[in-house]
């Protein structure tokens, strides 16, 4: 196992993903393609489900996050394994729409959705609308009144917490794009507007700290302040919540740097934590939801790529491109991510060759990592990043005019066509 269950070496020496020769893969679908074992994805899944259910309580269902990775075929599995959906703008609806998704079973979030993005959720029957400030509120009851419908909503309050982690990923602080702060009092007003909304169903609450968080630290302190937030709109309107979300955020290890998690145990402490907090205020609990992303599909996915030119530059350092980079992964130029980048041919042989990781845009920021050390690769040899099953494809871009990669779906041992591989036709194909 090379990290994950789903990546191995097989006797040619060659990187398996989901048990299949990363090499065979790459005659078939070409490169740069990205792969997801979709054994792991339906084994966090089930994880999850589990865990929720013993853990937080029966009424607890995960809720899988499609800003990781959105695509039809994987909202059809989300939906087999029975979790509900998180989609954060009317693209995202749409495509859980066009997969058969259930739509009583999403969330719509958005710190801006517009008057058309309401409209269009009640008409598809969207759940829960999580409705981010009272701007949003006054135009979904007034929409919903329209078209002789209740919205049912959960508020988006800020608990005011700093998760430690990147900062252009913290959401939860009180100074924040996202809902409304508990701390400027802010958030009972809103509670207070959406209660009088004749239009508006109020079901409960929901706040997102982060992500890609190691730590349970900032989700109990998520749990303590909004459960004390619970307490307090039950004492001064009457007004119990039956859902308390607190978001996604459980981290991936993405290098052997990286902490080991263990999700079971995490979930159980907050489980234990959830059930302690509501002993404490006397408050019936909730059914708890999270909305995991990233830590269902990330370490099910690697992206092959093929090696062109490999160049030391003397006296300072090598650098090997590939067929791909910042617009199949703008990870690394966004945030500084890292990754484990493995030589898929010879992915046993020592890793001794210090390079930096260069895509094929024309701009120099355009790295995958950089004091990496890999099996010295050569032209034409396949090159892995592991780990790119969640916000890689979702953030994927056409700079430079490059046709977006494959997703190749691989489960019991077989491979098989997700999304296409864009061609230079797609490149035009809006164009008049
Ligand atoms: N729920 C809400 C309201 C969120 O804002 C997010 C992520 C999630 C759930 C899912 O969080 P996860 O379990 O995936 O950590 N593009 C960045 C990540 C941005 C995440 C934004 N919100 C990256 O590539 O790291």
């Amino acid at each position: 196992m090379l990290l994950h269950p789903s990546f191995d070496v097989n006797d040619q020496g060659h990187l398996t993903i989901g048990g299949l020769d990363s090499a065979v893969l790459s005659d078939t679908y070409g490169t740069p393609a990205y792969y997801l074992d979709i054994d792991a994805v339906r084994a966090m899944c089930r994880m999850y489900k589990k865990n929720f259910e013993t853990y937080f309580g029966g009424a607890s269902t995960p809720i899988y996050a499609g800003k990781a990775l959105c695509i039809k075929k994987l909202y059809s599995i989300i939906a087999e394994e029975g979790l509900m959906a998180d989609c954060v703008s009317p693209g995202e609806l749409h495509t859980a729409h066009a997969a058969g998704f259930p739509m009583e079973k999403v969330f719509f979030h958005g710190n801006n959705k517009t008057d058309a993005d309401l409209t269009y959720a009640l008409e598809l029957g969207v759940g829960h609308i999580v409705v981010d400030g009272l701007d949003e509120l006054h135009a979904l009851n007034a929409i919903a009144g329209n078209l002789g419908k209740n919205a049912t909503v959960l508020l988006r309050i800020t608990p005011g917490i700093d998760p430690h982690t990147h900062q252009k990923i913290i959401t939860g602080n009180v100074d924040s794009k996202f809902g409304m702060a508990i701390q400027t009092g802010q958030a009972m007003e809103f509670v207070k507007a959406a209660l009088a909304a004749e239009n508006i169903v109020l079901d409960g609450f929901h706040c997102h700290v982060g992500s890609q968080i190691f730590d349970i630290a900032p989700f109990r302190e998520a749990a303590e302040i909004m459960l004390a937030f619970v307490a307090r709109v039950r004492s001064e309107y009457g007004f119990m919540a039956k859902i308390l979300n607190i978001g996604g955020g459980f981290g991936v290890r993405y290098t052997e740097e990286d902490p080991e998690i263990d999700y079971e145990a995490n979930i159980r402490a907050l489980g234990e934590e959830f059930d302690a907090i509501c002993a404490e205020l006397n408050l019936p609990k909730p059914a708890i939801m999270m909305e995991p992303g990233r830590s269902i599909v990330a370490a099910a996915g690697a992206t092959v790529y093929t090696v062109g030119t490999v160049k030391t530059v003397t006296g300072f350092r090598s650098y090997v491109s590939v067929d791909g980079g910042m617009p199949d992964n703008p990870r690394y130029t966004l945030y500084g991510s890292r990754y484990t980048i493995v030589n898929a041919d010879r992915a046993d042989a020592p890793a001794d060759f210090e390079c930096t990781l260069a895509g094929r845009c024309c701009e120099s920021g355009d790295l995958l990592a950089e004091g990496i050390r890999i099996a010295r690769p050569e032209r034409g040899t396949h090159l892995a990043v592991l780990v790119t099953g969640a916000y890689n494809h979702s953030m994927a871009s056409n700079y430079n005019r490059i046709p977006r990669p494959p997703v190749i779906f691989i489960e019991n041992g077989q491979s098989s066509v997700a999304v296409r591989r864009e061609t230079y036709e797609d490149l035009l194909a809006l164009e008049d």
